[in-house]
């Protein structure tokens, strides 16, 4: 699905040295790499202030640690998506309130979100899913009017823009109260082993963030709160500092990639391709289809033997999940996004694709739908 030796061999010598500068410097916990790459965030996304962490996941529970969510308090979110983001709520003993998703940009539903919202309601993860921002003017609206938090779930996004109703572009996790993102490898923005992020541009939350991502102190050895230890390391920054530089252009052969896709699968029958949310630009974390009437497993069995890869983003939602069975939900309850999972299917996008290699994937993908 992704080609991240491809993508390492062409900076090798820069990550390589970075990497043994480090080693060399001894500085391996919140050396100068992490400073400089947090430094260098702040100014990419243009965020007061970047706190990395140890993985998205981390970053997802620090923001709700930081928030005073009490046990109890609800917090809603898109059915459809990877589990950290209801895990995080579940595991801080918050209530996780699921609404479903819109058919064609996969992301959170804002008239589903409205009508989730009760008296027990704190705050909002709206997921900016396979790389594209979630319709973040109208929920930014609906939050205000009932005094939610908003945390943005920017793991799948980061890089992308969304233009506000102000004409002002903003990038994905700096628009609500505090974003989260992850560095794991295959993210747009990967490092080589576990990472991530959390922004704001909230002084006092910022202050809050760091001070529970660091075991709840803010000098050694007095611990106001109890935090958790999540840190990104030396080594991942300064992998992380090369490959922001590239961010954007890695963002450009993603785009490449979608709309070779796009051209090929476009008004078929059998197949829908991913809307693009017009105020949101796409990094396609993902390039994803809604198949109509195809038998998927049959479909990646053949496309298997063809040595082509494909990835069901997600095969299960959440509501169904064992997990997360709860009495309040039942199959049928989320009509869209079941009809997603039974129905998805996701092909390889990353920076090293070729024709030769599109080409290969779509006439294997073409040959089974349309026989
Ligand atoms: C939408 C979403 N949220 C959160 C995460 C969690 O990130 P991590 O794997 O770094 O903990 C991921 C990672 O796959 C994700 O895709």
């Amino acid at each position: 699905m992704v080609d991240l030796l491809g993508q390492y061999n062409k900076i090798k010598p820069e990550i390589d040295k970075a990497v043994l500068d480090v080693i060399a410097s001894s500085a391996y916990i919140n050396g100068p790499e992490v400073k400089a790459f947090q430094a260098e965030l702040e100014i990419y996304l243009g965020a007061k202030h970047v706190i990395p962490c140890a993985n998205g996941t981390d970053a997802l529970q620090i923001a709700m640690m930081a928030l005073g969510l009490k046990p109890g308090d609800e917090v809603i979110t898109a059915n459809f998506t990877y589990v950290a983001t209801a895990e995080v709520i579940a595991l801080l003993q918050l209530r996780p309130v699921l609404v479903d998703v819109i058919p064609g940009t996969f992301t959170i539903d804002p008239v589903a979100f409205e009508k989730a919202i009760t008296s027990k309601t704190k705050a909002v993860v709206p997921v900016h899913l396979f790389g594209q921002c979630a319709e973040m003017d109208k929920i930014m609206e609906i939050s205000k009017r009932h005094k939610l938090f908003v945390i943005e779930d920017t793991a799948q996004a980061i890089g992308a823009d969304y233009t506000m109703p102000d004409g002002t572009k903003k990038k994905a996790g700096t628009i609500g109260d505090i974003g989260c993102t992850s560095f794991f490898p295959s993210k747009n923005l990967g490092c080589f082993g576990d990472g991530g992020a959390i922004f704001t541009n909230d002084d006092e939350l910022a202050k809050k963030m760091r001070m529970v991502a660091n075991h709840g102190q803010s000098v050694l050895y007095y611990h106001d709160e109890i935090g958790v230890n999540s840190r990104l390391d030396s080594i991942q920054a300064a992998i992380l500092r090369i490959k922001l530089r590239h961010l954007d252009e890695y963002a450009a052969a993603r785009n490449r990639v979608a709309d070779y896709y796009d051209k090929a699968f476009a008004n078929n029958a059998h197949a829908e391709i991913p809307v693009r949310e017009s105020k949101s630009n796409h990094v396609f974390h993902q390039y994803t289809l809604v198949l109509k009437g195809v038998d998927r497993n049959a479909m990646r069995e053949f496309l298997a033997a063809k040595s082509i890869p494909s990835m069901i983003y997600y095969p299960v939602p959440l509501h169904l999940q064992k997990a997360y069975t709860d009495p309040r939900y039942k199959e049928g309850d989320f009509p869209v996004t079941e009809n997603l999972c039974a129905n998805v299917i996701s092909f390889p996008i990353h920076t090293e694709m070729t024709d030769e290699d599109l080409e290969y994937i779509t006439a294997g993908v073409l040959e089974f739908i349309n026989k």
